[in-house]
Parts: structure tokens; C-alpha cells; sequence
């Protein structure tokens, strides 16, 4: 009987199958703070029988890559809560692996005077850590030299596991493993190569296993035996470890040590499948002296795994590399469904979506793939699309107009064309109200191009796509940007409209026209004097040209009428925010009045607290008549979804185009919104409640939620 698909009780946790996604650092959280896409991330694999989040840092101290998240601050802990929320949501179980990098790391991770710490100050020869090369440039660097840490020191250690612990509880995940595995801190002190200690913390098989003994106690203590794992790599050679005598001793004494303890399991980074430096029978031998539930990872794939599973070796196969690009593995390998390829070039890294959440579940693939003619323009009709299937097909398309909505942006700001012209109709248009009017590749090139050399940035915000179910598509964001030369200084906003059709041969998307908007500008105007008009706040007076390219006639929402539900309630609350923005920006109130219930209330500072649609939209109305060309540009910075999956809460923070960052390169907001939204009969979100709340933040330091308390 196949066995990878039957359950396992592990310490009480009932899993549906034997599939564990194995823990895997993806470098995206810009502040050490799990985001939405994270809980996408994890929320997409929940069919895993198993999840072990990726290495997170237990203190600043530990972190030993950039853009890796913690378990150290209570912002980091509320960001986990809706992580575990959405895995658990989609009826999912999900660890929490605990990290202490040691010596892999380097000085510009730490603060301010701080080197690593390991077992003793010997630096790890050729090892590099993914760190600051200069102040504003990461990159991979050699780490640092170490220093070796005090006795007394050690007790903190074990502290900082401890509180970690602690929080990822706090935080719901449904318990954690202790990352001893990989040449980090605890390989630091257990390799008797490396740790030449002379105190109760070296040398004997005993005092070199005493740090993570000590330290899985005290979970066990503080959380629970049932609730921790621990993850090893025995004979691993990662990091600069080196052979030691006793070596295969040493392994069997702590399989021994933690059969003791009633553990939720033992994870094994098995060496011996990745063809490395260990003994043919340490397997056998580690499961005999290890009776508890025992993963093996590394280099599986469905028939290895089986095997091992078949064979008595382990009790449940560590997946690693394969859920990358198959968020749907579990379902794939029932079914014998191929998988897919994960691209390397996005495994870390700050790349958004890319390559992280937009992998398709193999069902999409296949409605989405051109040979079988799934996609074509005609089953864009309601007739030819059932609830699922549409929502593939939207989930699909969505993904990618943001590829070519991203190449877009490359192509403006960086003169990079290659990526967009496959995308780019023969016979495109492009409408700018500062660039003029062209049409084709060409076209388009010559007039952005006159902005590169003078362009220090360029960002956008407020992102939203509408995908009709006539294969036609519109995106619509906000951008800003900066103008420089010597000392002077422009800096501008802009709204963007993207049209796309779906070509009914072929399969793909596309874009068919921009227009482009720049709404006001401030600063030095001879920076754009290679534009055909000047925007300024004092708005449109006669004899001007014609301001308005984009209005709300080009919104997406009045662009795209019989538009696909959303595949994801996330992307759909999110987007409320860019609707809502849209509408009172461009005057819309028909739009305006859309985004609220009719029983909606809030905070509404600096007019007070209102009732109902009708009171909102109506000073809504007036309040915007004083600023034509206010542009609401922001970031959704938190959101969760309440577990009736009706409600959403969100956290929208204010960009300042003046000061979009603070002096340590932190993104800077000037407000936030606090924002609850409900999705209402006809499919919509809509805010029902809201509070704007003036007063600056940074990304380090994001508020917490605070939903229905009205301060204005
Ligand atoms: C992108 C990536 C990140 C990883 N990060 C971690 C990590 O944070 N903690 C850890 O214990 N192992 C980490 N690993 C190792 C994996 O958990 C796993 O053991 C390894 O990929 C081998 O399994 P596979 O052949 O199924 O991919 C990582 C592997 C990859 C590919």
C-alpha cells in the first residue's frame, strides 16, 4: 500500500499525509516581518501533511541573511498570527523552525559593534552570508570572524529559544523545531573539529551536546515536549565542518538523549541521500536509537520517499525544493501530475510575487495552457467557465499582467525594452499628457526614453487589474518620481492606466495601450522641459492645454464591465484600497460610493466621525474639491482575513512622496488607515469601517491593528 498518502499522529497533530515541506529561507521579509505574501506563501501549500516555516532569526543576534524574518518583537509575532491564520484556514498544520546562525553571519547584520558568536573565534573558511555589502547594497559576503561566547553567556542562548518559542505559540503556529542542522550555531558547538571549548561546553561527545540539549529542555518546559522538533544534519560538511573522531558517536549518543525527551519529532537532513560523507548503516542505526517520529529530508522525490517510508527508515518524507514551484505537491504527486521547475534566480531575495506565490497549482496550468485552447478568448464567456475554472483563469491572467505591468515599468524608468516588447501590440497606443501621443514599440520608446536622463526614481503604489470575461484586461496604478540634475530637483505623480486583449490564438496578453497622466509637480520645472506641459496644483485654467488624459472614464473598474470575480479574497481587499483611492482622486463618486456598505462608519480625520454611505461619500465630496490633484498614494502594510473569511482587516499606510524613506532606508508614511472590509451578496468588498489616523511610521515599526476604535 502506498504510504505516502496515509496519516501520521504526530505527538497529537493529526496529518493528513506524509508530506513535509521542508523549512526553506526565501529572504523576503524587507524588515524581518512576515507580510501578506508570506501568508500566501504558506497558505498555498497547506495541503503539505507538514509545514516547517523557513530559519526564523530567535534574536538579532542570530540572523545571519538579510531580509530573513524573526520571532523577536511583538510586530514580528502579530504578522506570524496571520500567517498561521491563513495556513490553518486552509486547514493546514505549520511549524515554526528556530534559527541561530552563529558564525554565519556578518558584522553588518548585527548591531551597532556586534561580531557573530559561536562555540570558539574561528571563522568559517570560504562561507559567506547574504549581507550589506555597502550601506545600501546587499549582496554575498565572506562572514565575519567570530567571537566565542562566555559561559555565561550560553544561558542566553538558550533564553532567546526559549522566549521564541514562546511567541511562535503566542503567534498560533502549531509548534517548533530547532534548527540544529546546517553548520549553524548548534553544528558550531556539537563538531569536535571545530569546538576546541575547555568548559562544560566542549569537548566531550556530553558537554559539546550540552547547549542543545539544554536548549530543547527548555521548550519543552516553557511549551511542551509534544510541540518541539529538532532538525540535524549528521555528517553534514556545510559551512566549513570538518570530519571529527567521534563522529558517528556523537550522532547516536544525541538519537539516544532525544529518545528520552518525548519529542514531536526528530527531522534529519540525511546526508547519506545527497551523497555526502556518511556511514551506509548511520540511517538504520539513528532509527533504532531514535524511536520517535523521525523525517528524512533531502534530494527525495515521490519513489524515493515511498521507499524510504516503505522501508521502515522514516516516518515521514522532508520535501524541500519541490513545493517551491508546486504549491500543489501533494496533490500532484496523488495524482501523478508533473512538476514543475523552480527558477533559481528567485529562490531569495526581495522579488515580490515572482517566482513565490505566483506558481501555478497544476489544475490552473492546465486551464491555462494554449494547446489545449482553455484560454483562448472565447472561453472567457461565462458559458464556458465554471466557478473553478474561472477562478484559475483569473488567478492565471493576473499573474501575468503583473509580469508585463512590471516590464512596463522597467522599460519607462530603466530603458529596459526587451522584457516588454513581446508584450507590446504592433499597433499599441500610448496618450501621455506630458509625453504626447505614439504609436508601436518605437514610439513608446522614443517618448519615455526623454525621462531616463534626468530620472533618479521611479516607484508605483496602488496597483489594481481587472480581467473581463471578454478577454479584454486594464491595470491602473499610481507612480512617482524624481527628477535630478546637479542640485535641482523635480518631483512629480502619476496616474497610469494599461489595457490588455487576450490574444485568441496564441494565449497570451497584449498591452494595447497607456495613458499616462502626471498630475502635479513640484521643484525645478527645467527638469521637464522636455515635457509638453507643466502640471501644477493650482489646477487647469484657460488657454491651458487640455490637463486630463486619464479620468475616471479609464478606470479600470468603468473599462472592464462583466469582469471575473477575483480569484483571491486578499488581492480583492487590497485592491479595494486602489479603488477607493481611484475614485475619490479622480472625483468618481458613482466609484466613491461603491467602496462603502451602507451601514459603513469611521474615522474620517480631520472632519470628524460619520454614519453611513451617505453621510461618508457626501463629505467625501466636498472634502476632496480642495485638492484637484490629490493623489491617496499608499501601501497595504497588513492584512488579514477573519476567520469567517467575510471580513478583512487592513492596515493601508499613506506614502509622502517628499519622503518616501527615512535616513536608514525604512519605507516612511505620514498616516495610516485602519480599515475593516466585508464582502457583501454580490461578490464585492466593501469598507465597512474605517479610521484614518495622521502620524509618521516606518515599515520597522508598522502599527498594529486596532479595528472599530474611531479616533477621529
Ligand atoms: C531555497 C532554500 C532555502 C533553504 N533554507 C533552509 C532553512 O531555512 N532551514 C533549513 O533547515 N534548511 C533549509 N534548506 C534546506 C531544505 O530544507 C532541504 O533540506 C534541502 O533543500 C534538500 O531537500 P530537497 O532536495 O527536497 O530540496 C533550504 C533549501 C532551499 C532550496
Amino acid at each position: 500500500m502506498n504510504k505516502l498518502f496515509t496519516p501520521h499522529d504526530l505527538a497529537g497533530l493529526q496529518l493528513p499525509n506524509r508530506l513535509v515541506m521542508a523549512p526553506m529561507t526565501r529572504s523576503r521579509a524587507a524588515n524581518g516581518v512576515a507580510d501578506v505574501l508570506t501568508a500566501r506563501y504558506y497558505s498555498q501549500r497547506a495541503s503539505a501533511g507538514l509545514i516547517i516555516s523557513e530559519g526564523i532569526n530567535v534574536s538579532q543576534q542570530g540572523i545571519g541573511y538579510l531580509f530573513t524574518p524573526g520571532l523577536y518583537t511583538q510586530d514580528q509575532v502579530d504578522a506570524w498570527r496571520c500567517v498561521t491564520d491563513a495556513v490553518h484556514a486552509e486547514g493546514g498544520r505549520i511549524y515554526a523552525q528556530l534559527w541561530h546562525a552563529g558564525r554565519i553571519s556578518h558584522n553588518s547584520l548585527l548591531m551597532d559593534g556586534e561580531v557573530p558568536v559561536s562555540s570558539v573565534a574561528r571563522p568559517a573558511c570560504g562561507a559567506r552570508a547574504y549581507a550589506w555589502i555597502t550601506s545600501s547594497v546587499p549582496g554575498q559576503i565572506i562572514t565575519s570572524e567570530p567571537r566565542a561566547l562566555e559561559t555565561a553567556e550560553v544561558a542566553s542562548i538558550v533564553d532567546d529559544f526559549v522566549a521564541a518559542g514562546q511567541r511562535a505559540m503566542e503567534a498560533g503556529f502549531d509548534g517548533v523545531e530547532v534548527h540544529a542542522a546546517n553548520g549553524y550555531l548548534f553544528d558550531q558547538f556539537i563538531n569536535g573539529e571545530l569546538n576546541t571549548r575547555e568548559d562544560r561546553y566542549g569537548g566531550t561527545i556530553e558537554n559539546r551536546l550540552r547547549l542543545l540539549l539544554e536548549t530543547i529542555d527548555g521548550l519543552s518546559q516553557a511549551i511542551g515536549a509534544q510541540h518541539v522538533g529538532v532538525r540535524i544534519s549528521p555528517f553534514g560538511r556545510q559551512h566549513d565542518l570538518q570530519p571529527f573522531d567521534d563522529e558517528p558517536q556523537t550522532w547516536l549518543a544525541l538519537a539516544d538523549e532525544l529518545g528520552l525527551r518525548e519529542l514531536a519529532y526528530v527531522h534529519l537532513s540525511d546526508q547519506q541521500a545527497i551523497d555526502a560523507d556518511c556511514e551506509d548503516d548511520f540511517l538504520v542505526n539513528f532509527r533504532r536509537a531514535y524511536p520517535g517520529t523521525l523525517i528524512v529530508a533531502g534530494g527525495f522525490d515521490q519513489a524515493s520517499g515511498e521507499s524510504a517510508l516503505q522501508s521502515g527508515k522514516a516516518d515521514l518524507i522532508g520535501f524541500g525544493t519541490p513545493f517551491i514551484a508546486n504549491p500543489d505537491l501533494v496533490e500532484r504527486m496523488a495524482h501523478g501530475w508533473p512538476l514543475a521547475q523552480a527558477d533559481r534566480k528567485t529562490l531569495y531575495g526581495l522579488h515580490g510575487a515572482r517566482g513565490y506565490t505566483d506558481y501555478p497549482r497544476y489544475i490552473e496550468q492546465t486551464v491555462a495552457a494554449p494547446p489545449k485552447q482553455l484560454m483562448t478568448r472565447a472561453s472567457f464567456s461565462a458559458d464556458a467557465l465554471d466557478r473553478e475554472s474561472e477562478q484559475a483563469s483569473e488567478a492565471e491572467a493576473r499573474s501575468t499582467l503583473t509580469s508585463v505591468v512590471d516590464d512596463f515599468f522597467s522599460a519607462w524608468s530603466d530603458a529596459e525594452w526587451q522584457a516588454l516588447a513581446p508584450s507590446l501590440a504592433k499597433t499599441a497606443t500610448l496618450q501621455s499628457s506630458q509625453h504626447g501621443e505614439g504609436r508601436g514599440l518605437d514610439d513608446w520608446r522614443r517618448l519615455l526614453s526623454t525621462d531616463t536622463s534626468a530620472l533618479l526614481w521611479l516607484r508605483t503604489s496602488n496597483h489594481s487589474i481587472v480581467i473581463g470575461r471578454n478577454g479584454q484586461a486594464a491595470a491602473s496604478c499610481y507612480v512617482y518620481g524624481l527628477f535630478g540634475r546637479g542640485r535641482q530637483r523635480l518631483l512629480y505623480g502619476a496616474s497610469v492606466v494599461l489595457r490588455f486583449r487576450h490574444h485568441e490564438t496564441n494565449g497570451h496578453w497584449i498591452l494595447t495601450s497607456a495613458h499616462i497622466n502626471v498630475n502635479w509637480c513640484r521643484g525645478d520645472l527645467a527638469l521637464a522641459a522636455h515635457w509638453r506641459m507643466s502640471p501644477s496644483d493650482s489646477g487647469w485654467e484657460l488657454g491651458d492645454a487640455p490637463p486630463v488624459i486619464v479620468s475616471e472614464l479609464d478606470s479600470p473598474w468603468a473599462l472592464i464591465r462583466d469582469a471575473l470575480p477575483q480569484s483571491d479574497a486578499e488581492v480583492a481587499v487590497r485592491e479595494l484600497y486602489s479603488k477607493y483611492s481611484w475614485a475619490i482622486d479622480q472625483g468618481d463618486i458613482a466609484l466613491l460610493s461603491d467602496c462603502y456598505t451602507d451601514d459603513a462608519a469611521g474615522g474620517f480625520a480631520p472632519m470628524g466621525p460619520l454614519q453611513g454611505r451617505h453621510a461618508i461619500v457626501g463629505q467625501l465630496k466636498s472634502f476632496r474639491r480642495h485638492w484637484p490633484w490629490m493623489q491617496h498614494f499608499a501601501d497595504v502594510v497588513r492584512l488579514k482575513l477573519e476567520p469567517d473569511r467575510r471580513h478583512a482587516q487592513m492596515i493601508v499606510a499613506r506614502i509622502i512622496p517628499e519622503q518616501p524613506v527615512d535616513a536608514h532606508g525604512h519605507a516612511l508614511y505620514g498616516a495610516h488607515y485602519q480599515i475593516r472590509a466585508r464582502l457583501e451578496d454580490d461578490g464585492q468588498w466593501r469598507i465597512c469601517w474605517t479610521d484614518y489616523r495622521p502620524g509618521w511610521f516606518t515599515n520597522a515599526d508598522v502599527p498594529a491593528f486596532d479595528i472599530g476604535i474611531t479616533h477621529a
